[in-house]
């Protein structure tokens, strides 16, 4: 049997095993996901398990994304970029990590909302974690630009400044929102406003959005945040996270496995979970 895991504190609600698990039965893999309960003060440890074990594969969620960089032997360009790890791979002893969480995020907005992102106009809300996670990601499909607004506008000020100018990555500042949304394709809320038990909260008003526009949420839980919901009734294609969620995991097995992960049986029994 081939192990796998996913560390976190807390982890107990994490849709990962279910998810992974059901793919490695999809695809006839004899692997075994696990969920792993590790306090910060234990992390290294864990990684050190991954290399005693010989685990092939490992995802790392909140808080280790970033203090996990430490006990790698590589980490990927894109991982740089976001300046996180929640995928490792055990190629033989030498631990890999990746970040999925972007590219599944671009993945999932190709599939479910907007095949082409080339030369479009993306305004991102929120220059935390998740914004810089999706970020480098975005710019890979050539936007015409990224504009971030956030609350605090220092952070977006930073965010924006720590890519390269060739991305078209910039600031904005949140009042200058009504105007940015109005003329923007893609609107992406990565703050963490609208999120379960706060479901009716709104980051912006989504009447500023133009009709036909996308308007895309990184929160899964609910599944349509009121900011989605209100979107679509004033005409834009919704894009919920649970696709993020669903393609970071599905990354994770191609490059865990090197076969095709089935994407459909894993948002079944991601979506069963749910009820
Ligand atoms: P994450 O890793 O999920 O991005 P984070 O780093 O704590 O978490 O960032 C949360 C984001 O949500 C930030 O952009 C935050 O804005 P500030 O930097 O101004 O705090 C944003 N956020 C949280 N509550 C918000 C609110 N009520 N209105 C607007 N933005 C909010």
């Amino acid at each position: 049997t081939v192990l796998f895991g996913v560390i976190g504190d807390p982890i107990r609600h994490s849709k990962s095993p279910i998810m992974l698990n059901r793919a490695f039965r999809e695809r006839n893999v004899n692997g075994a996901y696990a969920a792993f309960h590790v306090k910060p003060n234990q992390l290294e440890n864990a990684i050190a398990g991954v290399r005693g074990l010989g685990f092939r594969g490992l995802n790392v969620t909140i808080p280790h994304k970033i203090e996990v960089m430490a006990y790698l032997d590589e980490i990927s360009e894109g991982a740089k970029a976001a300046g996180a790890v929640n995928t490792i791979v055990n190629d033989n002893g030498r631990l890999i990590g990746y970040n999925t969480d972007g590219i599944g995020y671009v993945r999932s907005l190709k599939e479910e909302a907007e095949p082409d992102i080339a030369g479009k106009t993306i305004v991102v809300l929120g220059a935390g974690g998740a914004a810089r996670g999706i970020l480098w990601a975005l710019a890979q499909e050539n936007p015409a630009a990224i504009l971030i607004a956030n609350r605090t506008e220092s952070k977006a000020k930073e965010l924006a400044a720590s890519f390269s100018p060739d991305y078209r990555i910039s600031s904005l500042p949140w009042g200058d929102l009504r105007a940015a949304c109005s003329n923007a394709d893609i609107v992406i809320n990565t703050t963490s406003v609208g999120m379960s038990p706060n479901v009716n909260e709104l980051p912006i008003d989504p009447t500023w959005l133009k009709s036909g526009s996308v308007a895309s949420d990184l929160i899964y839980n609910p599944l349509k945040t009121a900011f989605l919901l209100q979107a679509e009734q004033v005409g834009c294609k919704i894009h919920s996270g649970l696709g993020m969620f669903i393609y970071q995991g599905a990354y994770a097995f191609e490059y865990w496995t090197g076969q095709p992960a089935p994407v459909e049986a894993m948002r079944e029994v991601v979506l069963e979970s749910f009820v």
